[in-house]
């Protein structure tokens, strides 16, 4: 049998909308306030994309940055998969506009729809790919816009999403070093719990459709607080185990940023310690399947995160869907550290 090859993140980077919107700025636009949000959720403020700004234009910038981040050229990508939910068109796939975009002449592309599960989703199956032998450059971008798709007049929802997109280079790496593990798991049957109704081929989008709103996200905001808490702990543990490691180990805890109050329930769960995990999500606010590329870019690039540490990336989000990640960072190939 073919000897296995570990995949490492050889390179980061991330993109955001320069617009910067803040809670008073929602106060604005619904009953809300600022205490309200900063308590229940820690966001200070959000990036908002501009129209022309998309998945595809945000993503490819955070793909280019990861490029030279890496020193690879994008004429050497095999493959570029797009975790999203909110990608330019239906179909084709976003991906498929960031291939042509970057260059990436030799790369086949698809997109991954986990939710905000998605980067954990894409990172799991590119590491199969290259673990292989099959492929060895391969680009994971996590990229969404989910301030296009909100109803801005639901206090419920508006005041926790935002765009960005990050993304990250894997290529073969050396043995003990790498993703060491993933776990990655579904409930279908709460699928109604966070999503968009209408625009499907289930519900078409209809006049009375566009009134109702129904292509804008709809939330039970407490259920997925619930869930979340949970399954953080349990897909951290899992994929820990996995890779014959326990929480002690971890240097470095990058969850998928959607509260502040979720990640910090989670943590005292675990007995993790707040120094050991990465939080930007007071700057950011939730960008869905962006949240763990941009923080660990942010992580690798101020110095967080060091060759041998242990680093665990955990996402949940609609579907119900949830992921974890267990990482031995090398920066070896890259142009971190
Ligand atoms: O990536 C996954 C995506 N989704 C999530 O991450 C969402 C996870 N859930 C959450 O983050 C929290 O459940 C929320 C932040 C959405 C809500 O916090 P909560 O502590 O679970 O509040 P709640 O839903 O139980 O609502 C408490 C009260 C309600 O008022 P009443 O019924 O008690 O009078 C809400 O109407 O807070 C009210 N409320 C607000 N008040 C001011 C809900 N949203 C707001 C708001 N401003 N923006």
């Amino acid at each position: 049998m073919r000897e296995l090859i570990n995949s490492g993140i050889s390179g980061v980077g991330m993109a955001v909308p320069e617009r910067i919107m803040t809670n008073a700025d929602i106060e604005q636009l619904v009953e809300t306030s600022n205490e309200w949000i900063v308590t229940r959720t820690g966001i200070k403020e959000r990036r908002v994309s501009a129209p022309d700004e998309t998945v595809a234009s945000l993503g490819a910038k955070a793909a280019k940055l990861a490029l030279e981040n890496a020193g690879v050229t994008a004429d050497k990508l095999d493959l570029i998969i797009c975790a999203t939910t909110t990608g330019d068109f239906l179909w084709p796939a976003t991906a498929c506009l960031i291939q042509k975009d970057i260059g990436a002449v030799s790369a086949a592309a698809f997109d991954i729809s986990a939710a905000c599960s998605g980067f954990v989703y894409a990172l799991s199956v590119a590491d199969g790919f290259i673990r292989t032998g099959a492929m060895k450059n391969i680009l994971v971008i996590g990229a969404d816009t989910l301030t296009k798709q909100l109803n801005w007049q639901d206090r419920n929802t508006c005041v926790l999403f935002g765009d960005g997109a990050g993304a990250v280079l894997l290529a073969p790496t050396q043995p003990g070093y790498g993703i060491l593990s993933f776990t990655l798991g579904t409930d279908g049957g709460k699928f109604d719990v966070i999503g968009i109704r209408g625009g499907g081929t289930r519900n078409p989008i209809t006049h009375e459709g566009l009134d109702l709103k129904e292509n804008t996200i709809v939330m039970r905001g407490s259920e997925v607080f619930k869930f979340a808490v949970k399954i953080m702990g349990d897909a951290s543990l899992n994929a820990l185990e996995k890779a014959q490691l326990t929480i002690k180990d971890i240097d470095l805890y990058i969850p998928h940023q959607a509260n502040l109050r979720i990640i910090k329930a989670a943590a005292d769960r675990m007995g993790l310690d707040e120094n050991r995990i990465f939080l930007n999500v007071e700057k950011y606010g939730n960008t869905s399947a962006a949240s763990i590329p941009i923080a660990m870019t942010e992580a690798a690039q101020s110095g967080r995160i060091k060759t041998g540490d242990v680093i665990v990336t955990v996402g949940f989000g609609a579907g119900l869907t949830w992921g974890a990640n267990v990482i031995r960072w090398d920066c070896r190939n890259g142009g971190m550290g």
